[in-house]
């Protein structure tokens, strides 16, 4: 569903340096993926999420989406943002149903679906207010309903729990695992929680400092559905070590 062949990207400073934020980028996402992303800050995550969304060009190599060459946005695909972008003037559900309005996508049931997602994020009832009115963390909420609500067969997520607090964050990993097996989505999704990214993933993406290449990649076996007891078992303890250990370019542990 998501191909990165060789991708490598380079920004140019306004000062005229040149910054290398991916080199030599290799993956495929399989239709219904679950895919993480960990890094250290600056390795060319988000970057790597804005390449496949069609947001910025690739300098060098190619990104298809459902073997389509990626050059711009497209309806496939939606994207969660490290902070919340919200339409200031409009309302909850007005920014939830925004893109599908904008499409001409939306149908008779695109209110009520959207209204069924805001309750599952725990934000029934505050469909009329205005983003101004909300604290980050519900903004962003808000901003992951928005992503879900178009059904994309590709969805990016950029740290979208980022600003929620730890037990919001929790319940929301969970409810958007049993959303994704509805939708049965492809998600690239980042984070700089190693145990979120082995909670959540099927595979998990270790990427290097900058220039971001990717280190290693790192098959999560634990069943699904996934759950929080997961986390005491000895395949998710091992999967989170060999990673740990990766980022911080220690020897991988024999277990691995
Ligand atoms: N529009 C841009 N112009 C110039 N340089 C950029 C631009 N966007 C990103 N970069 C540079 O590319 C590198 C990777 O940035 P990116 O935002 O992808 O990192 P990241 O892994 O998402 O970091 P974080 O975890 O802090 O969000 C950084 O060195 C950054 O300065
Ligand atoms: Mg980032």
């Amino acid at each position: 569903m998501i191909r990165l062949d060789a991708v490598g990207k380079v920004f140019a400073g306004r000062d005229g340096s040149r910054v290398t934020a991916l080199e030599e980028v290799s993956l495929d996402v399989a239709p219904g993926e679950f895919v993480a992303i960990v890094g250290a800050s600056g390795c060319g995550k988000s970057t790597l999420l804005r390449l496949v969304a069609g947001l910025v060009p690739v300098t060098t190599g190619r990104v298809s989406v459902a073997g389509k060459m990626v050059d711009e946005p497209s309806a496939e695909t939606a994207m969660v943002f490290q902070a919340p972008t919200l339409l200031p003037w409009a309302d909850v559900l007005r920014n939830v149903t925004f893109p599908l309005r904008l499409m001409g996508r939306a149908g008779g049931d695109t209110e009520a679906r959207a209204r069924a997602l805001l309750a599952t994020a725990g934000l029934a009832g505050f469909e009329t207010k205005l983003p101004r009115e909300l604290s980050g963390g519900m903004q962003q909420r808000v901003a992951i309903c928005r992503a879900l609500l178009q059904q994309p067969r590709v969805l990016l997520m950029d740290e979208p729990f980022g600003a929620l607090d730890a037990l919001t964050r929790e319940e929301m990993s969970l409810e958007l695992l049993r959303i994704w097996q509805e939708t049965g989505a492809a998600v690239l999704f980042v984070t700089h929680s190693i145990s979120e990214a082995v909670l959540l993933a099927d595979r998990v993406v270790v990427m290097s400092p900058r220039p971001g290449r990717i280190a290693d990649i790192v098959e999560i076996a634990l069943p699904r559905p996934r759950g929080f007891e997961q986390e005491g078992e000895p395949a998710f303890h091992a999967a989170a070590q060999r990673i740990r250990a990766t980022i911080y370019n220690r020897a991988v542990p024999h277990a691995a």
